[in-house]
C-alpha cells in the first residue's frame, strides 16, 4: 500500500500536464480526475486501508493535488486555446492584395431598350406587351397585309407546326411587334399612347446584319386630331433626347401596309457626324426607324371611326440602334456573351 501515499508518480504526471496536446489533455483529465475510473478518486477510496495516523496527512495531500491538477488542466487548456486562435489569425495574410469584386453591367441592347422606353414614358406613354406566339390575323391581316403578301411566305415567317388538325388560322412567331397595336386598339377605347418592347422572329439565318430573333420597340398614339405633325415632332424630340440635342433628322417616304403615309426616319450618322463613312455607306445618314399614320383600314378593323380618331405608329430595332450607336460591325457580337466584347460597355465596373 506504499503507493497510496507515495505521491511521486502523481506529481510527475502533474508536471507533464503542461506539455500535453489537446487530445492527450482530455484523456489525461479523465484518467486523473474522472469520477469513476480516475486515479485520484481511486487513491482517496484506498485511504481507508492505510494506518489511521497516516490517513489524515495523505488525505490532505491528495486533496491539494486534486486542486493542483484542476488548475493545471485549466491552465493548459487556456494555453492551447490561445495558440490555436493565434494560428487561425496568422493564416490570414493582411498584406495580400484584395480580390477585385466582379461587377456586372447591363447588356448594351438592354440599355438601349430601357433608355428608349424611359424617354417615351416621360412623354406620357405607357408600356404594353403582347405574346410572341401570334395568329396570322393579328400579325398580318388586321394590319392590312394583302392575303398574298410575300412577308407571309414560309421563307420569312416561322409558323408553328400545329399537326394535322390545324385550325384555319395558323399560329406563328410574331415577325414584328405591330400586332400588339391591334391588341391595344381592340382592348379598350382610345386615346392610346403606348410603347411596346418585345422579341420578334424571322426565318433568317445569322449573318453580320441579320438574326433569327431580335427585339423591336413599337409605338402607337391614337387620339382626336392627331396629325403627321405630331409624329414628326415627337420622333424628332425622341431622337434628340436619345442621341443628343444637335442630332439632325430627316423623314423619307416609305411603305408599310398598316400606315399611310409611311416614312423612315434617318439621323445624322452617329459615327462620322454626317461627313460620310463606311458605317453610313458614305451618305452621312443612318435609318433608325419606320413610322407612319395608322392606316384607315387598320382603324376600321379595330372598330375605330377614322373620321373621329387618327394616330401614328413607329417601330425600331434596338439591336440595330445599339450597332449604330456603338459602331458594332456584326450583330452576332450582341448575341455572343463574349466578355471581351461586353466588358467594353460596363458602366458600373
Ligand atoms: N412593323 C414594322 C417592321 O417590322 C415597323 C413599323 C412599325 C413601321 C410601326 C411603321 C409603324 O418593319
Amino acid at each position: 500500500m506504499a503507493d497510496t501515499y507515495d505521491l511521486t508518480s502523481l506529481r510527475d504526471r502533474l508536471d507533464r500536464v503542461a506539455s500535453l496536446d489537446a487530445s492527450a489533455l482530455e484523456a489525461e483529465e479523465i484518467a486523473v480526475l474522472g469520477r469513476k475510473q480516475g486515479e485520484l478518486n481511486a487513491r482517496l477510496k484506498a485511504l481507508g486501508s492505510i494506518p489511521i495516523e497516516q490517513r489524515r496527512e495523505a488525505g490532505a495531500s491528495l486533496n491539494t493535488l486534486k486542486g493542483e491538477f484542476e488548475a493545471a488542466f485549466a491552465a493548459r487548456r487556456e494555453v492551447l486555446r490561445a495558440a490555436s486562435r493565434d494560428a487561425a489569425r496568422s493564416a490570414i495574410d493582411p498584406t495580400m492584395p484584395g480580390r477585385a469584386a466582379w461587377v456586372g453591367s447591363r447588356h448594351p441592347v438592354t440599355e438601349v431598350i430601357d433608355e428608349i422606353v424611359e424617354i417615351f414614358r416621360s412623354l406620357g406613354f405607357t408600356v404594353a406587351l403582347g405574346p410572341e406566339v401570334e395568329n396570322e390575323e393579328l400579325n398580318f391581316h388586321a394590319l392590312n397585309f394583302p392575303p398574298d403578301h410575300p412577308a407571309m411566305d414560309m421563307h420569312d415567317t416561322l409558323y408553328l407546326d400545329q399537326g394535322r388538325d390545324a385550325p384555319a388560322e395558323r399560329l406563328l412567331l410574331r415577325t414584328h411587334t405591330s400586332p400588339v397595336q391591334i391588341r391595344v386598339m381592340r382592348g379598350g377605347p382610345p386615346p392610346y399612347r403606348v410603347v411596346i418592347p418585345g422579341m420578334v422572329y424571322r426565318n433568317d439565318p445569322f449573318d453580320p446584319s441579320h438574326a433569327p430573333a431580335f427585339s423591336q420597340i413599337e409605338g402607337l398614339a391614337v387620339d382626336r386630331g392627331i396629325t403627321f405633325v405630331d409624329l414628326k415632332a415627337t420622333l424628332t424630340h425622341f431622337a434628340r433626347r436619345f442621341l443628343g440635342a444637335d442630332t439632325r433628322v430627316r423623314f423619307r417616304p416609305s411603305f408599310f401596309p398598316f400606315t399611310e403615309p409611311s416614312a423612315e426616319m434617318d439621323v445624322g450618322c452617329l459615327l462620322c457626324g454626317g461627313e460620310g463613312c463606311s458605317a453610313c455607306k458614305g451618305t452621312g445618314w443612318m435609318e433608325i426607324l419606320g413610322c407612319g399614320m395608322v392606316h384607315e383600314q387598320v382603324l376600321k378593323g379595330c372598330d375605330l371611326d377614322p373620321e373621329e380618331w387618327t394616330g401614328w405608329a413607329f417601330g425600331m430595332g434596338p439591336q440595330r440602334i445599339a450597332m449604330l450607336r456603338y459602331g458594332v460591325p456584326d450583330i452576332r457580337l450582341l448575341y455572343s456573351g463574349d466578355m471581351r466584347f461586353l466588358s467594353q460597355f460596363g458602366r458600373l465596373a
